[in-house]
């Protein structure tokens, strides 16, 4: 009897340590987070299964991406440094992933980067932002994050 009374007590704290945990993983995350090795990985896959198609696998983007195309559209940028991703503040790039360009962009550009608000949630387009930003040196890491301040 004794006994069963000291493991009911011993269980509380491990269940509030879990629930913690969860809440962490998903709640908290509402930056581009280069050091949440979580979300990075979690970023990763959401990556090569959303935008490498376009921004390439390796984030090198496409070939000759300052040049306009044919159809008015421009080429996807690199997202490593490269490109001028971490030119730009966090809110900016996530506002781009969700709306796409088409919503982000000043009337009249033609944007062939499309929203993703529809198959990814909030915390997803964080984690592929998360993964991006771990790509880049702790220097260029360093000058966007003042951007954000
Ligand atoms: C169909 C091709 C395509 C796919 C897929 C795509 N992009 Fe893009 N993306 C573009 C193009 C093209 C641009 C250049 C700007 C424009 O034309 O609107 C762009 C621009 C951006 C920018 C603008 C900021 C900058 O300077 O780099 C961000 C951020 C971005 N994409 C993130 C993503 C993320 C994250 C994904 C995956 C979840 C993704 N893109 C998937 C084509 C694509």
């Amino acid at each position: 009897m004794k006994r069963t009374m000291a493991m009911k007590h011993l269980r509380l704290p491990l269940i509030a340590a879990a629930a913690v945990a969860l809440a962490s993983c998903s709640d908290s995350l509402t930056s581009a987070d280069a050091t949440n090795s979580e979300a990075v990985t979690l970023g990763q896959t959401l990556y090569g299964a959303n935008c490498a198609s376009c921004h390439g696998k390796d984030l090198r983007g496409q070939p000759n991406w300052r040049e306009p195309q044919e159809d008015g559209t421009l080429p996807a940028p690199p997202h490593d440094e490269s490109g001028h991703t971490w030119h730009h503040d966090d809110q900016l790039l996530f506002n781009y992933t969700k709306q796409g360009g088409a919503g982000v962009a000043p009337p009249g550009f033609k944007s062939a980067m499309p929203g993703f608000g529809e198959c990814l949630s909030d915390e997803e387009i964080w984690s592929v932002l998360s993964y991006i930003k771990s790509r880049w040196s702790l220097k260029a890491q360093a000058r966007q994050g003042g951007l954000n301040k």
